[in-house]
């Protein structure tokens, strides 16, 4: 595996600096759960990807993430056009009941992805675990898989990088003390933090 502390960027040292220094509002934490709380968009429910194996994708899922298979749908017709072309749609559960879904459609896609990202800047999805306990836990299971990943420590949180049996790139990622206090301060700069970008990113070399 390989493993670093990332560099931070002067906003995200500014951020940390201030929850260590305690200057954060008292209210903030129940700010953050109000505007949460009357979101009408309540969470992931599902990210869909395709299979290349139906069998090594839940041995992945169930064996190496600990994820339950709890849903697998046998679909006669292409739902769209009512095509007689049959597939399947299966679905491993996290904790909050939220899930990452597979389907296996030979009429697309014979074990190959129609798109397939190439690196985690293209497409990753982050899966959170409890504490850096189970994030461990987890290199532990993917070394003994021997799954190559990368662990990057972001400051607010702390990240496990690698592929799944498709080529899905997948994060683990968990989130110390100080990376929840990171999101009560983050969210009050960010549309500042925005038109600062806008400025950066006029100034990037291009390759
Ligand atoms: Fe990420």
């Amino acid at each position: 595996m390989t493993s670093k502390q990332r560099v931070l960027s002067t906003q995200e040292e500014n951020v940390l600096a201030a929850v260590k220094e305690g200057a954060l509002h008292p209210d903030d934490a129940r700010r953050t759960q109000e505007r949460r709380a009357k979101n009408r968009v309540r969470g992931l429910n599902h990210h869909a990807y395709y299979a290349r194996d139906v069998e090594q994708t839940r041995q992945f899922y169930e064996d190496v993430l600990e994820m339950p298979m709890t849903v697998f749908l046998t679909i006669p017709d292409e739902v769209f056009s009512g095509d007689p072309l049959p597939y399947c749609h299966f679905f491993f559960e996290m904790g909050d009941g939220s899930a990452i879904a597979f389907f296996d459609y030979p009429a697309f896609h014979d074990g190959k992805a129609t798109f397939r990202a190439p690196s985690v800047y293209d497409h990753h999805i982050a899966l959170q675990v409890n504490s850096d306990e189970d994030l461990k836990h987890f290199q532990a299971k993917l070394e003994a898989a021997r799954i190559k990943y990368s662990y990057i420590d972001h400051g607010a949180f702390h990240s496990v990088y690698f592929e799944d049996p498709n080529g899905l790139n997948l994060e683990l990622c968990s989130v110390p003390p100080v990376g929840e206090e990171f999101g009560y301060r983050a969210a009050k700069i960010a549309h500042d933090e925005l038109k600062n970008w806008q400025k950066i990113r006029a100034t990037v070399r291009r390759s």
